[in-house]
């Protein structure tokens, strides 16, 4: 038998969103569907319910959690917004964007790890949603993953990982996005700053807030994760067990040669025969979102193969915001 599960995995209906709902106010844990990836939620206002994040997901406590609300006048009880903030909460939220802000005093320090500022989000999944209303407290949720593995895009994935450590999973489906959502440093509005690219683009932010935004894409170096100018944005991340190697492109010839590897193609290659059964794509149709939505997943289940390796396809540099979030992912994922 596989290792012992405690987790119960509820679907949501309105009496589990309110047993649910029950179990965070007194102080439990609950992973949530999120549109970007699942998260562990925690009342924010509870201390030992915010340890209890880091306990569980084997978290060091310098890493900050985000906190999720609601409605917009709960970004007052947890930051101290600015305009800048406003306009992007108006434009992208409920949404995958998550703005960094300076901290209320009330926000428990565990939840920030320390620091005078504070990550928050308005999540766009319903169900999450429809548990934010009836909890009726801003949660704090980290991606509800073990630390430095993949993040979780369904509910199977959360028990996976997290099964022995957390009582209740609430069922969301397969997230729609599949990546963490834009960070974006507001703490000085006037320069603001994307920290992890996501969905939301940093040109679609840069024409909301008329103005420039600073970002730190394309391949992190190592360099820029031993600065950590975001804390817990360290270069190794999302990362299989499998060792991990990167390609700008890949070909059937090259994956068939190795057999005992795994490949990933961006796109279902043409020409691909029942036989290649060490070959993968991250989508059918080969659009970025696709791969977005897929990524984790496919990681996933090519880590849980018996592979020597694992090869994979990057989207193009120049292929957009969207390919650059992508192209983050798998170069942490890939590091060492
Ligand atoms: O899409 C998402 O953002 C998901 C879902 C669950 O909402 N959450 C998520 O959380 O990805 P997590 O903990 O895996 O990533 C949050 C990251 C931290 O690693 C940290 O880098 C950054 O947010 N962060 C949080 N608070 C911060 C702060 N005060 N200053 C700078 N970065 C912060
Ligand atoms: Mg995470």
């Amino acid at each position: 038998m596989a290792s012992r599960t405690t987790a119960r995995i509820y679907r949501g209906t309105p009496r589990n969103l309110r047993r649910l709902a029950n179990a965070l106010r007194a102080g439990e844990l609950v992973a949530v569907p999120t549109e970007t990836v699942y998260g562990l939620a925690a009342n924010v206002w509870d201390f030992r319910a915010c340890a209890n994040v880091f306990e569980a997901k084997g978290r060091p406590s310098t890493d900050p959690l985000i906190v999720h609300i609601r409605l917009l006048g709960e970004l007052h009880e947890v930051a101290v917004a600015n305009d800048a903030a406003l306009a992007l909460a108006r434009a992208f939220w409920p949404g995958p964007l998550t703005l960094i802000l300076p901290k209320r005093a009330t926000v428990p320090d565990i939840a920030t790890a320390g620091l005078p500022s504070v990550a928050v989000r308005m999540p766009a999944h319903p169900l999450f949603r429809r548990l934010l209303k009836a909890a009726d407290v801003p949660l704090a949720a980290p991606s509800a993953n073990r630390f430095g593995y993949i993040s979780p895009t369904t509910a199977l994935h959360v028990q996976e990982g997290l099964g022995q450590h957390i009582r209740y999973i609430l069922d969301g489906g397969s997230a729609a996005i599949g990546l963490e959502s834009t960070i974006v440093d507001l703490r000085n509005p006037r320069q603001p700053r994307v920290l992890r690219p996501g969905a939301i683009s940093a040109a679609q932010i840069s024409a909301v807030l008329k103005r420039p935004v600073r970002t730190k894409h394309g391949q992190p170096s190592a360099a820029s994760a031993a600065a950590q100018v975001s804390p817990g944005q360290m270069l190794r991340h999302y990362s299989p067990r499998t060792p991990l190697t990167l390609h700008s492109s890949l070909t059937l010839e090259a994956a068939r040669r190795a057999p005992h590897e795994a490949w990933i193609f961006l796109r279902t290659p043409a020409g691909l025969r029942k036989g290649d059964a060490n070959i993968r794509s991250f989508s059918r149709r080969g659009t970025l979102e696709e791969v977005a939505h897929r990524l984790f997943a496919i990681l996933r289940e090519v880590d849980a193969g018996r592979w020597r390796a694992i090869h994979a396809e990057l989207p193009l540099p120049d292929a957009g915001d969207l390919a650059a979030a992508i192209r983050d992912r798998l170069h942490r994922a890939a590091a060492r």
